[in-house]
């Protein structure tokens, strides 16, 4: 489903049940890496379980754009790579949308290549901070320029040399991106973080003969200059769009959610200790099979819900987990706490704002702080409009926040749900038992 065919605005009616069992959309961070070591492995890669979000998307157009040979059909992916040596300068800009995650670790990979390329973006992609990437590229001697350390970026390709880098701030973005850039490096490229986040890199890496080591909060990427093999990669589903009916189920005693399928890596999945540390009851049943990344089924039920206190290792495990926690604790009993969240600003939109510009709508009671933000519960939520301020989990996470309020909640910009969960109201839909109600949606509104 493309974002034309979503209606821009949707209201979300309060649900009397929220019950069943459903598969999301493939991992988006795990297809971004797939598809981009593919292209740099030698030979044919095959990936399937592809999400068909636009981020995900542009990645694809990127890739073909530097000249992968790619074949996509019904959620899979056929890619004769040819290693980094076969990427062509592109015609023109490349354009990263409203993906993070594909501009920062393109980035990565052509500051070691032998080509020129500008990669740029969406508005909101221009806003978000490129000099976290961009310094420490530079000092392994990549040449790029910015418009004042934001996009667009202009690369030209370079011989680079392998460095220790201390992040500042845990990102597995600027971690991947410099893994990626010490693939080509000489010697050996180490990023220490200060907490863990998700390793979706460094196990795609191994599975392709690359030695990565990890090890007290370090990464070691030791290049062998040899190609990469070509991996056959089943991707399972997001587990972050998975939180959003963990979320919905956790929301009323009796509320219960199973989801099929789901990514289980542990550095994703913070969220579910969250909920079981709110009161919900999770059972989790993990596949036994070997594949890259771990998968299984997660069952959420409602129990009633009691406030809780995150720290910056929380967030990071459930980084973007937190706009839908935040529509969850304001039904929770207390003050719900969330510190070290500062990252949180810098996302496609400042979601701590935005959240409590949606939530505040809807009555609840959100203190903002810079890097942090707490909610008081339980609050008798109220239909409103809301905006989703072109945020695709903001779209989300406010929707949720809808099924427990008194009366229809319009959610303005909801079409931006395409970049990671095109069919997300019609999965909101199923999983609450309702049906368009005609008239609750206006102008291209549709309703719930
Ligand atoms: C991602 C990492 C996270 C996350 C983003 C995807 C990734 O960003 O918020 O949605 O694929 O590496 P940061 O690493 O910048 O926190």
């Amino acid at each position: 489903m493309l974002r034309a065919e979503i209606d821009s605005a949707m209201t979300v009616e309060p649900a009397k049940q929220v019950a069943g069992r459903l598969a999301v959309p493939g991992d988006k961070s795990i297809a971004h890496r797939a598809l981009l070591l593919a292209a740099l492995a030698q030979g044919e890669s095959l990936i399937s379980g592809l999400p068909e979000g636009e981020d995900v998307r542009a990645t694809v157009a990127c890739l073909r754009g530097l000249g992968a040979t790619l074949q996509r059909s019904s959620g899979a992916a056929r890619i004769a790579g040819a290693g980094l040596r076969s990427f062509a300068t592109p015609h023109g800009d490349l354009d990263c949308a409203n993906s993070g995650t594909t501009m920062r670790l393109l980035l990565g990979v052509l500051a070691g290549s032998w080509i020129s390329a500008t990669l740029d973006g969406d508005a909101s992609l221009r806003r978000r901070p490129m000099a976290r990437v961009i310094e420490p590229l530079r000092s392994m001697g990549a040449r790029i320029e910015s418009q004042d350390g934001r996009a667009p970026l202009m690369v030209t390709g370079t011989p680079l040399q392998g460095r220790r880098h201390l992040l500042r701030v845990p990102s597995a973005q600027v971690k991947s991106t410099l893994l990626l850039a010490g693939l080509s490096a000489s010697g050996p490229t180490t990023v220490v973080e200060p907490v863990a986040t998700r390793d979706h890199t460094e196990r795609l890496l191994r599975a392709m003969g690359t030695d990565v080591a990890a090890a007290d909060g370090s990464v070691v990427i030791r290049p062998s200059h040899q190609p990469l093999r070509p991996v056959e990669v089943m991707v399972p589903g997001d587990f972050s769009s998975a939180a959003f009916w963990m979320a919905a189920a956790a929301l009323r005693p009796g509320w219960s959610v199973t989801i099929r399928e789901v990514g289980l890596n542990p550095t994703r999945t913070r969220f579910l200790d969250v909920l079981g540390s709110m009161g919900a009851e999770v059972r989790v049943e993990e596949n036994d099979d070997a594949e890259i990344e771990p998968r299984g089924v997660v069952t959420v039920t409602g129990r009633g819900l009691r406030a809780i206190a995150l720290g910056a290792s929380d967030v990071a495990g459930a980084i973007d987990e937190i706009p839908v926690l935040l529509a969850l604790a304001t039904q929770a009993d207390g003050n719900t706490i969330i510190e070290g969240a500062g990252e949180l600003r810098v996302k496609e939109s400042d979601r701590i704002a935005t959240m409590a510009d949606g939530l505040r709508r809807m009555g609840a009671a959100v203190d903002e702080r810079s890097d942090g933000v707490s909610v008081r519960g339980p609050a008798r939520l109220r239909g409103a409009t809301v905006e989703s301020h072109g945020d695709h989990r903001i779209a989300m996470a406010l929707a949720i926040a809808g099924l427990a309020a008194a009366g229809p909640t319009r959610i303005d910009g909801a079409d931006c749900v395409a970049v990671s969960y095109p069919n997300f109201f019609a999965d909101l839909r199923t999983i609450s038992g309702l049906l368009p109600s005609p008239g609750s949606g206006e102008g291209r509104g549709g309703g719930l």
